[in-house]
């Protein structure tokens, strides 16, 4: 582990941030961590062993070709950090933009899409303790692969930004940027809360309006996007019924492919 005390262009995010070459997960790592870390610690690893994505699934870098990123966060209610999936998609698409010029877009919640394909997946957890409450948002971002480096395990879906930009852009570079937006977005949502946001979040939501299928509890229904709640949640319309889908239990799919 290594501690990193490159210059910094936040005001908080990311002042401590800890480096590793290799961890079971950077998510797992501040979880077991919170305690004794302070609000707006970062942990990066270069490989993690045990990678973990949303709703139980696994998150592959077998190539170590991508960014582990987790910040610990301690929001000062459980409403802030029902949102926290949404705003995290707001920082990154904001950083990728900054970065490389790309126009990204979000499938909700909080897969970033570039031409149609996922370059970068977020797991917010949050743990309810009280006054001790914390959540943790991790970023994994595929910056270095190859089309082969995907397809030999299967994720048609999955780009990378060299694959989308031709350029391989330095693991510090992204790390700094993304702490930058991050930083800047959460400010926002604690001071002048979400509804200011929604409108760049639908924007760039290509869920909404959309033929979809949820999966849900082991089971998958088919309906369509039709907005979102005031805390995050997708409302979709299961003929004719609006149904909240919240982001911490569900799985949405493209009716016709990935998005
Ligand atoms: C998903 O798309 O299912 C979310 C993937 C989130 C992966 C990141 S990598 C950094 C952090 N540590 C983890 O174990 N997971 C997240």
């Amino acid at each position: 582990m290594s501690k990193m005390n490159a210059q910094k262009n936040t005001a908080w995010l990311g002042k401590d941030h800890l480096h590793f070459d290799r961890l079971p997960s950077t998510n797992d790592y501040l979880k077991q961590h919170a305690k004794a870390l302070s609000h707006g610690t970062v942990v990066t690893a270069d490989y993690q062993t045990a990678g973990k994505g949303r709703v139980g699934r696994t998150w592959q870098d077998s190539a170590r070709k991508g960014l582990a990123f987790s910040v610990l966060l301690r929001p000062p209610s459980v409403h802030h950090t029902q949102l926290l999936p949404l705003v995290c998609a707001l920082g990154v698409k904001s950083s990728l933009e900054m970065l490389c010029g790309v126009n990204a877009q979000i499938k909700w919640p909080n897969d970033i899409v570039l031409n149609g394909k996922k370059v970068c997946g977020i797991l917010c957890e949050g743990v309810l303790l009280g006054d001790a409450s914390y959540a943790i948002c991790g970023i994994g971002l595929n910056v270095l692969q190859e089309t082969q480096d995907f397809a030999s395990f299967g994720l048609d879906h999955a780009t990378s930004l060299l694959i989308e930009t031709g350029k391989a852009y330095p693991l510090k570079d992204i790390t700094a940027v993304l702490m930058s937006r991050l930083e800047h977005y959460y400010d926002r949502l604690i001071a002048e809360g979400f509804d200011p946001l929604l409108a760049q979040y639908r924007q760039a939501c290509i869920t909404l309006g959309r033929d979809v299928r949820v999966l849900q509890n082991g089971s998958e229904r088919e309906g369509r996007a039709v907005g979102l709640s005031p805390n995050g949640a997708l409302l979709v319309d299961f003929d004719g019924t609006i149904v909240e889908v919240n982001a911490g239990e569900a799985s949405v799919r493209g009716l016709y492919g990935y998005v």
